[in-house]
């Protein structure tokens, strides 16, 4: 049988089509915008992710015996407030999860209930993006608009709901909302009263490989998909990712270098750190994750090189960026762009670059921009390793591990042997795999894990190279603490 796996990202949806074995058989993607109406908000039209899934399915299956789709899922872009009315029309532009607006409200949430209470309630602390500092601001900005809301969906959940007419939630992407009472699965009414929202407006929740339905007949007809195959929940895209690499069971690390950047710890049972400063989340696989997020990453770079430098090529910009240059620069740049969510919880957070000289190229900034990233990332590594978690393995995943230097950069940065799998889709090859599930292939997830290929590239970190990145560290550390007090009043 066949499977449709969409990746509804934040520049664009890619879809999949894989076989039962896991093979992939075609891909599609269509790009989308992300609206910027004032500096740190980030938009987009719900309506533009619809679209791109209409465009995506029928050209992928053009030539395809269709009759073989027994199921699709989606792995979205988690936080993102899409808000309907009573006639199921979309509200506002969904906010999402990389919008720094709702500082007062960020606040406000972790002020009023205190960080014990909130941890004990949810498993997490309230940070600038995740969805219910954005339902408080809309009740104090837009009290008409938030006064019309029907329903309350996160951005795939809003596929699943045109698909197949369910209201539904699964439970990884639900984590992200600070809604949920994440150890005990279900939403939690303390977070719901102080938002001013009622369980009815939000959606049904499932573990991420349940079948929420079937696709409803007309969509069935637009598509080009049999009105038998069946929609899974679907998960958050981290979540998603982390199953399209294998990363499930204890033991395991995902780290995705997409337009967010993230490290992904699966265990099975739940823990909370008690500083709140991973997020404490369920997995996909219906077991629990810890994650650290940084919200520039691949974007940060794509940034530079294309939007500042107007380079056309990332060979041509990364080729004077050597083996033995690692470690040995002294331009430093944090990639702040849209605030920082892990560790600094900092939506007023810029980025910058520090330490040039008159001698100083464009290389060296392009290599300065690749390991500000990678020293992001390892913030969170840092936070990881002092609760006692030994990683010193993971895999590698995103856009951003396509790069040869920069696989080498994080390895050494993080310390850590990195597996870049070969045959890497991403959150759309996790959504299908969620899709064989639901659709009775496989028992569950860490079963059908292992029936996928498996193999990939390993990078070894170097002594020498890591001893001198430590030293890097130490400075890249020290700048965001020198300029915090600052970046408020730019
Ligand atoms: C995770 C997060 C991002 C988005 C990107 O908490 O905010 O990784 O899911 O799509």
């Amino acid at each position: 049988m066949l499977y449709l796996g969409v990746d509804l990202g934040t520049s664009s949806m890619k879809v999949l089509l894989v076989d039962s074995s896991g093979k992939v058989l075609g891909s599609t993607s269509q790009s989308y915008p992300l609206m910027m109406p004032q500096p740190g908000w980030s938009e987009q039209d719900p309506e533009q992710w619809w679209s791109a899934l209409c465009v995506c399915v029928p050209k992928l299956l053009e030539g395809v015996d269709a009759s073989q789709v027994a199921g699709l899922s989606v792995g979205g872009q988690m936080h993102g407030l899409v808000a309907l009315d009573e006639n199921d029309q979309v509200i506002r532009p969904a906010i999402l999860w990389n919008d720094g607006r709702t500082s007062t409200q960020t606040d406000a949430i972790n002020n009023d209930f205190g960080m014990q209470k909130l941890l004990e309630l949810t498993g997490n602390l309230a940070f600038a993006g995740f969805t219910a500092p954005k339902l408080l601001w809309m009740r104090e900005n837009e009290p008409e608009l938030f006064a019309k809301i029907r329903r309350i969906m996160l951005p795939k959940d809003y596929i699943v709901y045109r698909l197949t007419g369910v209201h539904c939630c699964d439970y990884s992407d639900a984590s992200g909302m600070l809604l949920l009472d994440v150890a005990n699965r279900c939403w939690s009414k303390p977070l719901m009263d102080y938002c001013g929202v009622k369980e009815e407006q939000l959606g049904k929740l499932f573990e991420s490989y349940e079948n929420v339905g079937t696709v409803k007949p007309e969509m069935s007809e637009l598509l080009g998909i049999p009105a038998t195959a069946v929609v899974a929940a679907g998960a958050g895209d981290n979540a998603a990712a982390a199953v399209g690499t294998g990363t499930v069971g204890e033991g395991s690390c995902n780290i995705s270098i997409g337009t967010s950047g993230t490290i992904f710890i699966p265990s099975k049972e739940f823990k909370v750190p008690s500083e709140g400063n991973l997020h404490a989340f369920a997995h996909s696989d219906g077991t629990y994750h810890l994650m650290g997020c940084i919200l520039a990453a691949a974007s940060a770079y794509t940034w530079w090189r294309r939007d500042i430098l107007k380079g056309t090529s990332d060979n041509e910009e990364q080729q004077d960026i050597t083996l033995e240059k690692l470690g040995n620069n002294h331009v430093y740049y944090l990639p702040y762009l849209m605030g920082e969510r892990s560790p600094h919880n900092d939506p007023f957070a810029r980025g910058a670059f520090a330490g040039m000289s008159l001698d100083t190229t464009r290389s060296d900034m392009t290599q300065a921009v690749m390991e500000g990233v990678a020293f992001a990332i390892r913030d969170s590594v840092e936070i990881v390793r002092s609760l006692g978690i030994d990683i010193n393995a993971s895999n590698l995943c995103g856009g951003g591990a396509k790069s040869p230097i920069w696989r080498q950069i994080f390895a050494n940065v993080l310390k850590m042997e990195l597996t870049v799998p070969d045959s890497e889709e991403g959150a759309g090859y996790g959504a299908a795999i969620l899709a064989m599930v639901a659709a009775g292939e496989y028992a569950n997830v860490l079963e059908a894990c292992a029936a996928m290929p498996s193999g990939g590239t390993k990078y070894t970190p170097d002594p020498e190279i890591m001893a001198r990145y430590d030293e890097r560290y130490a400075q890249f550390k020290a700048i965001y603490p020198a300029l915090k007090p600052i970046f408020p009043k730019m």
